[in-house]
């Protein structure tokens, strides 16, 4: 019993205890997946927005070599709930490649899509897009480059209301003449930032805007007098990071390298203001706060003469810093007086009063709540209206950050059936369990899980069990060798959201190996309807003499060891690493006996028997009953 014991826990540990990745989830049933584990902390649970939390790790910021991968299936969009449970993996689909700016989108039609950048390849074979998802994880667009730029930018994908065009920022080199700078004789390259106003079926550019044709040098507070001219690239003298349209048709662009905001007419390209950050001299508005280098610019609100905006003001580079904290700000435009005026009317800064040097985002959320997106290590917080902290999270690790993070609301569907796998384990013909491992990647509102065995190929699906769903992947234990598996994904009023294939229960190759002293063929399959029936009422078995005692002995011990069973998972789940194996052994013989009654207990429910139709033919195989 124990040797098997520990023999079964060596061979459910075998794959995962190599691996110094305690900070990845590892799955039974997705084996490539490696989604990162996040370390949250809530503050205050009831005034948190019910929601999913979209975030795209990667590694560097820029593609790489597939060969250096560390490991394949960490980067790409992920779904988690608001605990830090994985609900979607869209690694796999997105190949290895970056991703950016992953959110949902509620703003196209009566379905919500996702939205993501997909970067663009490593060897440029590929320009990359941007790639709208239906509610099925289905493509629905690739809005791909159809003009001159090298690659669609990573700042944004900002899908306007009504899903038919979407804005992107863009990237430039360009030759000027550094007059500005006092230099006449002198040219240097610069990259200038622009966006671009796409179709989303076409990708056709519809509308266009560029620096070079509205800027000065002297607009960045990156690129000084006193600098030399440079060759191609060319100075990032701008940096523009995030673009929004209201409902008017103008445009709001955040550059973060002239520190600066800028209103641009729809109509004709030109600057109707700029709010500016640190150099009050660049500033159209009578403004109470400073900010710079800031990034996701958004309208919150707009009408002719009152705007208010959001953004990150970063406050940093990865060289300087002008303020000692970064913050999330909401800001009060008003534009119909002389002199306009700029007023914060909100600050929600770093929980851990830190700076965000790169990147981050701003999210209004529908009840008055804010989502901020620090950026690094996937940090990430939840504000209520008043500015209170509500909840904090990061990733488990610093490998791996995240350009953008949101929290929407979200239901997914997912074509393609819920992921199973089953084994059956024992020491004999009597002492035998089958292990099933269930998870569906992208569905939403699963509550637990039914399953069912059948007897041979063709025989009808027995009821064996039902299970909440506990996690992303769920364990279910039955009792005895059931074979021809099915699985059927239930939402909590009892509809059934989704089916898994037929399948086939695996028996481990080292059969013998971990102790079995059976038939020498080997195990041979339960008949479900008999283990289902002959189990009612079996969940006492103080210890006795009798045959029908000695078979209750071994059931409870079956049960003592799907119990130690449930808790390796369960700590497989939650730590990884090597570490596991030692706990596991160590509390293993506490668990047995804690967990026994409860299992008795639980098991003594979970069968039924579901009557076959009269007149079914009942075909003849070898079959071993329990009542053998
Ligand atoms: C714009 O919004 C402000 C503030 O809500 C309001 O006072 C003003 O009347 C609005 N202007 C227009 C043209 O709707
Ligand atoms: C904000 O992000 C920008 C752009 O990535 C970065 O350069 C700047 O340093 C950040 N600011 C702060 C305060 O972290
Ligand atoms: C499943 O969860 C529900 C709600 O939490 C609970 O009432 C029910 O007893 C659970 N069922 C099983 C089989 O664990």
């Amino acid at each position: 019993m124990w040797a098997f014991l520990g023999a079964l826990l060596f061979f459910l540990h075998g794959g995962v205890a190599q691996r110094q990745d305690s900070d990845l989830f590892s799955f039974v049933t997705l084996p490539e997946v490696r989604a990162l584990k996040f370390d949250i902390t809530h503050v205050d649970r009831e005034r948190q927005l019910p929601g999913y939390w979209f975030v795209a790790p990667y590694g560097q910021i820029e593609p790489e070599n597939p060969t250096q991968k560390y490991e394949q299936f960490q980067i790409g969009p992920y779904i988690y709930d608001n605990d830090g449970m994985l609900v979607w993996a869209g690694s796999s689909i997105t190949e290895n490649r970056n991703v950016f700016d992953f959110k949902a989108n509620w703003n196209i039609d009566a379905e919500p899509h996702l939205s993501f950048i997909l970067q663009h390849e490593f060897d440029n074979s590929d320009r990359g897009s941007g790639v709208i998802l239906n509610n099925k994880y289905e493509y629905e667009h690739h809005v791909g480059v159809t003009n001159d730029l090298d690659a669609f930018n990573m700042h944004e994908f900002n899908i306007l209301d009504g899903g038919k065009t979407a804005l992107a920022c863009t990237y430039r080199s360009q030759l000027v003449s550094l007059a500005d700078f006092g230099r006449p004789s002198e040219e240097s390259w610069i990259v200038t930032g622009g966006f671009v106003e796409l179709d989303v079926e076409s990708a056709t550019v519809l509308f266009e805007w560029d620096s070079g044709d509205h800027l000065s040098i002297t607009d960045s507070v990156k690129f000084h007098p006193w600098d030399g001219a440079q060759g191609e690239p060319g100075n990032d003298y701008v940096h523009i990071n995030a673009v929004d349209k209201n409902a008017d048709g103008d445009y709001i662009l955040s550059m973060r390298f002239a520190s600066t905001i800028y209103m641009i007419s729809g109509q004709d390209g030109h600057i109707m203001w700029r709010l500016g950050g640190s150099d009050s001299a660049s500033t159209d508005f009578d403004q109470d706060f400073t900010f710079s280098k800031q990034h996701d610019v958004k309208f919150v609100s707009s009408n002719g003469t009152h705007h208010v905006i959001s953004f990150m003001n970063n406050a940093s580079d990865e060289y300087e810093n002008e303020e000692d904290l970064s913050s999330a700000l909401f800001v009060e435009l008003d534009t119909g007086v002389t002199p306009m005026t700029a007023r914060v009317i909100k600050r929600l800064e770093r929980p851990d009063r830190g700076l965000t040097r790169l990147r981050g985002n701003v999210q209004p959320l529908p009840n008055g709540n804010t989502f901020v997106g620090w950026s690094q290590w996937g940090y990430h917080a939840e504000y209520a209206p008043n500015g209170d902290t509500l909840m904090y999270a990061q990733f488990a690790s610093e490998r791996f950050s995240s350009y953008r993070s949101y929290k929407f609301d979200w239901i997914g569907r997912p074509t393609t059936p819920p992921d199973m796998v089953t084994y059956v384990y024992g020491a004999n013909d009597l002492d035998m369990m089958t292990i099933i491992h269930i998870s569906w990647n992208g569905a939403t509102d699963v509550a637990g899980y039914n399953f069912y065995a059948r007897a041979f190929d063709r025989g009808e699906d027995i009821f064996i069990g039902y299970v909440n769903k506990t996690s992303f992947e769920t364990l279910f234990i039955g009792d005895g060798y059931m074979d021809w598996i099915s699985a059927e994904a239930i939402d909590k009023n009892g509809n059934v959201l989704g089916t898994t294939p037929l399948q086939r229960t695996e028996v481990p190759p080292g059969w013998k190996a971990v102790g079995f002293t059976g038939s020498s063929s080997g195990p041979i399959p339960d008949d479900p309807a008999i283990i289902s029936t002959s189990k009612e009422g079996d969940n006492s078995y103080s210890a006795g003499s009798t045959s029908e005692d000695r078979k209750g002995i071994i059931y409870g011990q079956t049960k003592a060891v799907a119990a130690a069973v449930y808790k390796a998972y369960e700590i497989i789940q939650v730590l990884g690493g090597s570490l596991i194996i030692l706990l596991t052994l160590c509390c293993t013989a506490g668990i047995v006996y804690g967990i026994r009654r409860f299992l008795r207990v639980r098991r003594s429910r979970s069968y039924q028997h579901i009557p076959s139709e009269e007149g079914q033919p009942v075909e003849q195989i070898q079959l071993r009953s329990s009542d053998e």
